[in-house]
């Protein structure tokens, strides 16, 4: 049976990003955060009869849903994190790929299902793996890692002000078991209306962590360059600032550590030209009627084409 893909993640700002994502009808692409597959599909829809369109996924569930979405002799499932696309596409496709779609963090199924972890509204395994091949889960880094280690990845995945407490009251009560023993814990230090944010930012950061997803999506950006061809296009939905910071920085100089290369004459050597300064967001309508929209920042870059010799 199909599961229509609004019962199980709605494709977020979907026509924009086949607008600034597809150029040959009948070029290379990947959408390297396959989940449900709404944008892949959505995608085929547009290009030609000898297209190539590769989808990757680390987790198993997802890749299993786009199966049921997606029938199509044009596409391929690959499991795998992006952050290592080089590794997981064919060799001879290094430098092809005429677009890149990364709709960064987690779907709603991942969200919606208790037993993931993700989930501060009910109560589940303090898990928050996107891929079950990895070992480290929310329960090892709220159990095991040190103060200043919870404190700081609080501060800085979280942006979480009350980090200090947090951190030592999760200490306190060693050991979590849950998603709720951890929500209570942050209930325990922030009280009043900024509850829900504090506890929101603490489950964003132990996913954060768990997953590395702040290294891997350095690691797949750097990659991505790798994979496209001469002004073929990356576009990049990012749902936090931390992640937006990122994409944004690396689209503006070709590295995480904001200088710009300049060469001999002073032009800037980047590997990638923004297409615009200012994310796009979703349009009033979309975020209405689908609330994860409303954090959407899509930024787009062409890979700047190399002088030859
Ligand atoms: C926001 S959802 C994508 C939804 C998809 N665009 C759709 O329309 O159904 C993000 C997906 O990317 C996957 N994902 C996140 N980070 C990843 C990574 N580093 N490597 C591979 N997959 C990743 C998650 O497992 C999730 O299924």
């Amino acid at each position: 049976m199909q599961q229509s893909e609004t019962s199980y993640h709605i494709p977020v700002m979907k026509d924009e990003c086949l607008h600034w994502l597809s150029g040959r009808p009948n070029g290379i692409y990947v959408d390297g955060t396959l989940g449900a597959g709404g944008h892949t599909k959505a995608l085929l829809a547009t290009l030609g009869p000898d297209a190539r369109v590769f989808g990757i996924d680390h987790d198993d569930d997802a890749l299993a849903e786009a199966a049921k979405n997606i029938n199509d002799s044009r596409f391929e499932a690959v499991k795998g994190n992006f952050g290592f696309m080089q590794t997981l596409l064919p060799p001879d496709y290094t430098g092809k790929v005429d677009g890149i779609l990364l709709d960064l963090g987690v779907s709603s199924y991942q969200i919606d299902e208790p037993s993931r972890g993700f989930t501060y509204r009910e109560d589940g395994p303090l898990d928050m793996r996107m891929s079950r091949l990895r070992a480290l889960t929310a329960a090892d880094v709220v159990n095991e890692y040190s103060y200043e280690r919870l404190r700081d990845l609080l501060f800085e995945y979280g942006e979480e002000r009350r980090s200090i407490p947090i951190a030592k009251t999760i200490i306190s009560q060693r050991p979590l078991e849950s998603t709720f023993d951890l929500k209570k814990c942050v209930e325990s230090v922030v009280k009043g209306p900024h509850t829900i944010k504090s506890i929101s930012r603490v489950f964003q950061a132990i996913r954060i962590e768990v997953n590395q997803e702040l290294e891997m999506l350095k690691q797949g950006l750097e990659q991505a360059v790798s994979m496209l061809r001469d002004e073929g296009r990356i576009v990049v939905m990012s749902y936090h600032s931390l992640e937006d910071r990122i994409v944004k920085q690396f689209f503006k100089a070709g590295n995480f550590t904001g200088k710009q290369d300049k060469d001999f004459y002073g032009n800037l050597v980047r590997p990638l030209q923004p297409l615009f300064a200012k994310p796009l967001s979703a349009t009033a309508e979309e975020q209405s009627q689908n609330p994860r929209s409303r954090s959407a920042r899509l930024r787009v870059a062409e890979k700047v084409k190399q002088e030859a010799g």
